[in-house]
């Protein structure tokens, strides 16, 4: 399943992030307000349970997040997203995932994997701005599912059809959430008009 989230504001975050004259500084600002907005709605089907608390005035039943969440930021620009998710999910751990890629084989390849040992029992969110061929949240997935992860999500904020075609043929039980699919994918491996190098927008390293 493929989600756009076309809210009004996250066009309007999105086309910050977008534009070449953004500097870093404001780049994680809007990132980061952009992947909660994200969040928000790659979250909309968590299961909870009840949970019976005091008001001042009266007991109330609310509601609990059945099972723990777990964010999987893939190294390194889905840091900027993660940040931004800590903010609503403050309680949520963290899977650091770092993918490298083999000179041989172009295949994307994990230098780092980090995840709390609570895995199987967690609804894990993958965090990665940017899903251009795909092969790196591919690989991420498959490295979380051999950790024992069942229920898995995978939010960006540009994706296009290369990377969403990988995505659904590798790993069809993974719902993806993006801001925008874009049209082209270019040689290089950019998505076009995308934003450029997320990760280098992110941390200045242009
Ligand atoms: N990664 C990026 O940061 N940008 C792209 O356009 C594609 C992959």
């Amino acid at each position: 399943m493929i989600t756009v989230v076309e809210h009004p504001l996250v066009r309007v975050k999105l086309t910050r992030i977008r534009d070449l004259r953004t500097s870093s500084e404001v780049f994680r600002a809007r990132l980061s307000e952009l992947a909660s907005l994200l969040l928000f709605e790659a979250t909309r089907d968590l299961a909870t349970r009840a949970e019976v608390i005091q008001t001042p005035l009266a007991e109330y039943e609310g509601a609990a997040l059945l099972r723990p969440i777990i964010i999987a930021p893939i190294l390194r620009a889905g840091l900027g997203i993660s940040e931004g998710m800590l903010r609503i999910l403050p309680d949520a751990t963290i899977a650091h995932i770092g993918m490298k890629r083999d000179e041989h084989t172009h295949r994307p390849v994990a230098y780092y994997f980090n995840p709390p040992s609570n895995l199987a029992d967690a609804d894990v969110i993958v965090a990665d701005p940017m899903l251009a061929t795909g092969h790196s949240a591919s690989a991420s997935i498959s490295l979380l599912k051999e950790a024992g992860a069942t229920r898995i999500r995978l939010v960006c904020c540009v994706s296009c059809q290369e990377g969403l075609a990988q995505i659904r043929t590798a790993h069809p039980d993974v719902p993806i959430f993006t801001a925008a699919i874009d049209p082209v994918l270019n040689e290089r491996a950019y998505i076009v008009p995308g934003l450029g190098d997320a990760g280098d927008r992110l941390f200045g390293t242009v």
